[in-house]
């Protein structure tokens, strides 16, 4: 492959989704060929200690890579080849064919997290595309059925969060709660992102400064109530569910089908809005699987999606600024 097309195109690759927008992909460039690996640095062993947010990341950065590549029609494949200790999920070479996708880069571009109002959740046909979109990897998609239980168990799990210093640790060098701060433009999550108002990023700056002293009078649960309900603000908890037995190259498999599965969403005018600490809690893992009645290590990812009331902020990238404006 000429590889230096794909150097061109990375900015656009960065544009796909991490937990905690750490951005762990990383790129080693070989004659003709390209390793994509992760940087340990930017994983989140206290918060995703199984690593499966990792692989998702993973899988939905070389899904990114390959529809921004078929758009601007270089023909490019992946190649897995997943190897953990030493670090990478496999190759992306030159192929007879572009890449077959129906999304664009421009899709790529403009697609991004919504944690705000939503005004209405999927449709039965936006549904049905998206678990057809998981059903070619042998997964499903499944709507969560009792609103009002999933409200109860997402408390649980935000206390289970806010009551483990090492994960509250990880995310506040994540949180990017000020302009002043120096990564405010490369990574991690501005309080713009996640729905703040100044004030409400300044109080969370503070409480987060003083959780080593007040964590044991109260103050995780605290943190967990002013999380507050983000189900109240609309649309519908969609959970994607893999195969029995998956193992990780298959997980990265299924980042992939996440990045298809975001993108459809896009393309019908909704976005999705991730909560994952459903799924990293042991105990709200295992309600989750007895209400879809499915084993718990089969849940990937859950997110409340719908069609949101106005746009979300963009997140930022470490490498970007490519004025890319669509076909
Ligand atoms: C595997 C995965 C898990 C995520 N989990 C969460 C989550 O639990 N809560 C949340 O608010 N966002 C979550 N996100 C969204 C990321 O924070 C988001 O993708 C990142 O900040 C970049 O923003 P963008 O999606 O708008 O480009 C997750 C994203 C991925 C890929």
């Amino acid at each position: 492959m000429d590889v230096d097309a794909l150097r061109i195109l990375e900015p656009l690759c960065w544009r796909a989704p991490s937990a905690h927008n750490t951005q762990p992909w990383r790129l080693d460039y070989r004659p003709g060929t390209v390793r994509v690996g992760w940087d340990p640095a930017d994983t989140l062993p206290a918060a995703d200690p199984t690593g499966r947010d990792l692989r998702l990341s993973l899988g939905a950065f070389v899904e990114t890579c390959l529809i921004v590549a078929a758009d601007l029609a270089v023909p490019m494949e992946f190649v897995a080849d997943h190897c953990a200790q030493d670090r990478w999920v496999g190759w992306l070479r030159a192929a007879r064919r572009r890449y077959d996708s129906p999304f664009s880069a421009a899709q790529v571009q403009a697609r991004r997290t919504h944690r705000g109002r939503f005004s209405a959740g999927p449709d039965a046909q936006v549904i049905e595309t998206v678990d057809a979109v998981a059903r070619q990897a042998g997964g499903s998609v499944r709507v969560v059925p009792d609103a009002d239980l999933l409200a109860r168990l997402l408390r649980v799990a935000d206390q289970q969060l806010y009551a483990d210093p090492a994960v509250v640790g990880e995310l506040r060098s994540w949180l990017r709660l000020t302009p002043a701060h120096p990564d405010y433009r490369a990574d991690g999550l501005t309080g713009r992102c996640l729905g703040l108002s100044p004030v409400e990023a300044t109080g969370l700056r503070a409480a987060l400064a003083a959780y080593p002293a007040l964590r044991r009078l109260g103050l995780p649960r605290l943190l967990a109530a002013a999380a507050g309900n983000p189900l109240a603000l609309g649309g519908a908890a969609i959970v994607l569910v893999g195969p029995p037995g998956m193992d990780d190259a298959a997980q990265i498999g299924f980042g992939r089908v996440l990045m298809r599965v975001w993108l459809t969403l896009h393309a019908a005018g909704l976005a999705a809005h991730p909560l994952s600490q459903l799924i990293d809690a042991p105990a709200t893992r295992t309600a989750l699987g007895a209400l879809l009645d499915v084993a718990p290590q089969r849940l990937l990812h859950i997110a409340r999606v719908g069609r949101p009331t106005g746009p979300a902020a963009r997140s930022a990238r470490r490498i970007g600024g490519f004025g890319y404006s669509g076909r």
